[in-house]
């Protein structure tokens, strides 16, 4: 018998025996309230372990791309693209009847050096980017026109203290490339929704500075139809009120809201947030699980990601989707960061693609949730 039907019997086995309420599952239980989305690498893109692909295509609504939809892998050099990874991630979704997620177009990491520098090494003009940036978002905008629900426009433009990051495009271009950035991408899809990402939005002056933002592109007359929190998490922050206030103000602002990348670290953090630049000495202290979670700890940790579920479920009139980053505990990047060799349980299945307990409690607290939209 064929390797793939035995691991395809084996796959339904385990979902069979672990999981009683199966046939229930994430994405079925938050049904017009909002979509579940997951991030998902090119392994199980692949089906290189069917059992991930296939507890993805069952449990979830939605699929993003981790990293193949960015900047660098889509467009390493001026003249070069490159679709393989994207066009068959695109394909994974639609396959399953999932809603797919665009991430991202513009963004200051994981984007080729040549998209700022001239043959000889030289920051370009303003104008040589502002084109390249046309080129670029309408490449790949365009190539999934229709296929693609919405984009993370441009992501991580701001600092946590609410100035804007001093990335490249910022000191070429100044904050106008993000208006460039919207309104290239509406040129390319005019029905494809468009939103700006970031992470701490849940950070008072960030928030502030984001909702600012919103107000500009709308007085400029760009399409921006919701804001994107990235929501990685630690055990502490954010607070729930932190969450709920920067809720209030995107609201007030006019836009919806996304859970863009939620993960809940259970480890020690040596500080908070995803600056992707940051990094910390290994010690034994900063990674105390690596023979399991105690009870009370991992008891803890479903308290934490169900009070912000339910958070979300409150404002589930303004919340379009929430996209957890990475399916399970064994690919997820915070094993890597900020501290590298970590054994971290941020998502909701375990190293086996076990479903953890808490999704069953985030089940039923889905279901007796009202359709708000
Ligand atoms: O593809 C190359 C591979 O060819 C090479 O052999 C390997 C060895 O270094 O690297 C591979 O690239 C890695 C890539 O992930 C794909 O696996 C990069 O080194 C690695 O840096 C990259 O990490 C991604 C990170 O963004 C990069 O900034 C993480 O998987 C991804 O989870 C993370 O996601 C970001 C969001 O896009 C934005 N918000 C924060 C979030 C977490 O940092």
């Amino acid at each position: 018998m064929k390797t793939r039907t035995i691991s395809a019997i084996i796959a339904m086995i385990i979902l069979v025996s672990t999981n009683v309420s199966a046939r229930e599952t994430l994405a079925k239980a938050t049904k017009g309230k909002f979509l579940m989305g997951v991030a998902i690498n090119m392994q199980q893109v692949n089906g290189v372990n069917p059992v991930e692909s296939d507890l993805i295509a069952n449990e979830f609504s939605a699929v993003v791309a981790e990293n193949c939809m960015k900047p660098q892998p889509t467009h390493p050099q001026e003249n070069k693209y490159v679709w393989d990874d994207a066009d068959k991630f695109v394909a994974f979704g639609e396959k399953n009847k999932q809603t797919v997620t665009g991430h991202c177009l513009i963004w200051h990491s994981q984007i080729g050096r040549w998209m700022f520098v001239n043959d000889s090494g030289k920051d370009v003009s303003p104008e040589v980017l502002k084109e390249r940036m046309r080129q670029h978002i309408y490449a790949v905008v365009g190539r999934y026109k229709g296929r693609v629900k919405g984009w993370d426009v441009v992501n991580e433009a701001f600092e946590d203290n609410g100035t804007y990051r001093k990335s490249k495009f910022y000191q070429i271009l100044g904050k106008d490339f993000i208006k460039y950035a919207f309104q290239f991408a509406h040129e390319a899809d005019p029905n494809a929704e468009l939103y700006y990402n970031d992470y701490n939005v849940e950070t008072p002056a960030k928030c502030d500075a984001i909702v600012q933002l919103v107000k500009e592109l709308k007085a400029a007359g760009c399409r921006i139809d919701a804001v994107g929190s990235q929501s990685h998490m630690h055990m502490v922050n954010p607070t729930l009120e932190a969450t709920e206030t920067s809720f209030k103000k995107l609201k007030a602002a006019g836009v919806h809201i996304l859970i863009t990348e939620w993960d809940v670290s259970i480890l020690p953090s040596p500080y908070d947030g995803a600056n992707i630049s940051a990094s910390f000495k290994y010690s034994k202290e900063m990674d105390p699980y690596r023979d399991g979670v105690p009870a009370d700890v991992q008891q803890k940790w479903n308290k934490r990601v169900l009070d912000m579920f339910g958070l979300f479920l409150k404002y589930s009139d303004v919340v379009d989707r929430v996209t957890v980053w990475g399916l399970n505990d064994a690919g997820t990047w915070l094993n890597g960061f900020p501290i590298r060799g970590r054994m971290d349980y941020p998502v909701l299945f375990d190293r086996k693609n076990q479903r953890k307990s808490v999704v069953d409690e985030m089940i039923k607290m889905a279901q007796k949730t009202k359709v708000k939209k």
